[in-house]
């Protein structure tokens, strides 16, 4: 069971985009779909480095956002993985060497969480 944290008001979320946000010391990703949103760990199942910042930058679009460091693809509205390891801060890199940097770490997908919208206001579930 895990505790409801109010994150912030709707309206200060662009519809159709990501926003990084920290909830009580947990770092979050917050997209916002028309009067939906979507939420996840800030936290890359590759390395676990942030989403939202690194040398490729933030990318995200349709729902889907790009790893900033070695481009690995996630579905927000699921967590599901859509890419492992292609490349370097946007960049991509040969297939041979993706294993390199993978470092042995299997595909996972994000760390989702449950989330509402009520009276104008983002509610998340930390566990
Ligand atoms: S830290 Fe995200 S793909 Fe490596």
């Amino acid at each position: 069971m895990g505790t409801e944290v109010r994150v912030g008001s709707l309206s200060d979320l662009l519809d159709g985009e990501l926003t990084g946000v920290e909830v009580n010391g947990h770092r979050l990703i917050v997209a916002r779909q028309g009067d939906e949103v979507h939420v996840a760990r800030n936290r890359c199942p590759h390395l676990g480095f942030s989403l939202t910042r690194g040398p490729g930058g933030l990318r995200y679009g349709d729902g889907v956002v790009q790893c900033p460091w070695h481009n690995s693809r996630f579905d927000v509205f699921t967590g599901e993985n859509l890419d492992w390891v292609t490349g370097f801060a946007g960049r991509s890199v040969p297939s041979w060497s993706r294993s390199v940097i993978a470092l042995g770490r299997r595909p996972r997908g994000l760390d989702t969480l449950s989330a509402t919208v009520r009276d104008g206001d983002v509610y998340v579930t930390i566990e």
